[in-house]
């Protein structure tokens, strides 16, 4: 494959074949810059020069499955849980608005929060703020994907986390690619505007995988989507397997950006794990967005997903200014919309 020619095509039709993608994946590093400029060039034709921020609530690290991968894991009985009250949640939010942000995300691990405590959450953000609400409390009954829909939610994130049946069923244990990807159509049937995103280098991941994770992403119309690389965590059995890479994320981060160009894509905290510039190099890569913490205090540390995760020593107000910083030193600025699906269903 001639990559120049493949790079050119895809900024053109948003089209590749598996084989094609698979070719990008596995370019080296004297190649990766022609890939990761083409898909900045496509990001600011698209999306400009701004960047929107999502707040992120990490509300309860309570967690019933078993992800192999996950610090929050069931079986990981060294960690420390704990669930927000409702008001702390309404709170956090409304702080949220105060600086300046349009998105704020309920983030959980799978607990069984009660449906109606939820929908009753979203009411009362949607009455004290003009915050947008994206929810991303894993897999539930679809019955309650339209209480909540209903009671306000906006958005929903699902990460289908990796496009191989086999391996998905290794890693998530009782769980099941079909019902996950099932509830990514059904959620977007209910007029949600859905994400979801993919583990970068997980163990046994190739890049023919990757390429079929692209493809599913554009059939499933994402609006959103997200790619951070697997950080092995101490006490989850993928403790001795191998950190992913900066380099795999953001080729993945520059095709998702090429082949699903309207779709939103975060710089992730993952990324900005591994390297202390990852956030910045994504934003030069395809990426338009970022996800800020703002839980409060203590329990930024105890939601552990994967270890040495930045800002669990910050405040909200520290990570909103710090970013804008990074933001604005990258030549961007932050958005003062809500920063809704750019795709054609969605724009007014
Ligand atoms: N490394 C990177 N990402 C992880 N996630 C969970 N564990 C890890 C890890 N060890 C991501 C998954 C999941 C979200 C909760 O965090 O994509 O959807
Ligand atoms: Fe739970 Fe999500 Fe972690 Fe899996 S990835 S163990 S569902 S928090
Ligand atoms: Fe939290 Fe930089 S975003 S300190």
């Amino acid at each position: 494959f001639e990559i120049k020619r493949l790079v050119d095509q895809a900024f053109q039709t948003a089209s590749l074949t598996a084989k094609e993608i698979t070719a990008l994946l596995a370019i080296d590093l004297t190649e990766l810059d022609y890939l990761l400029e083409a898909a900045d060039r496509k990001r600011s034709e698209i999306c400009g020069e701004e960047v929107h921020l999502r707040a992120i609530i990490e509300f309860s690290s309570y967690c019933k499955q078993n992800c192999h991968y996950c610090g929050l894991r069931k079986d990981n009985q060294a960690l420390k849980r704990y669930q927000l009250q409702k008001s702390e949640i309404i709170e956090t939010a409304v702080m949220a608005a105060q600086l300046g942000y349009q998105t704020v995300v309920l983030q959980s691990g799978e607990d069984e929060h009660s449906a109606a405590e939820i929908a009753a959450i979203i009411r009362s953000i949607k009455t004290k703020t003009d915050l947008a609400i994206t929810l991303s409390l894993g897999e539930r009954e679809l019955s309650e994907y339209k209480l909540w829909r209903e009671a306000g939610a906006d958005r929903y994130l699902l990460k289908h986390e990796i496009a191989d049946q086999s391996l998905y069923s290794d890693y998530h244990p009782g769980m099941s690619f079909t019902n996950r990807i099932n509830c990514l159509k059904e959620l977007k049937k209910m007029g949600y505007q859905i994400g979801s995103g993919v583990i970068i280098d997980l163990p046994g991941q190739t890049p023919e995988i990757l390429a079929r994770d692209l493809l599913l992403c554009q059939e499933l119309e994402l609006d959103m989507l997200g790619s951070g690389p697997f950080i092995p965590h101490p006490e989850t059995p993928l403790k001795n397997s191998k950190q992913g890479t900066v380099a795999m994320t953001l080729k993945f981060t520059a095709l998702s950006r090429l082949l699903l160009p309207f779709a939103h894509i975060p710089a992730t905290t993952a990324l900005g794990t591994i390297d202390v510039e990852g956030r910045q190099k994504a934003l030069q890569a395809g990426a338009n967005v970022v996800m800020p913490n703002v839980t409060q205090g203590k329990y930024r540390e105890q939601y552990q997903i994967y270890p040495d995760k930045i800002c669990v020593n910050e405040e909200a107000g520290d990570c909103r200014q710090c970013i804008g910083g990074i933001i604005n030193s990258l030549g961007r600025f932050v958005s003062t919309d809500h920063g809704h699906s750019m795709r054609k269903e969605f724009v007014k």
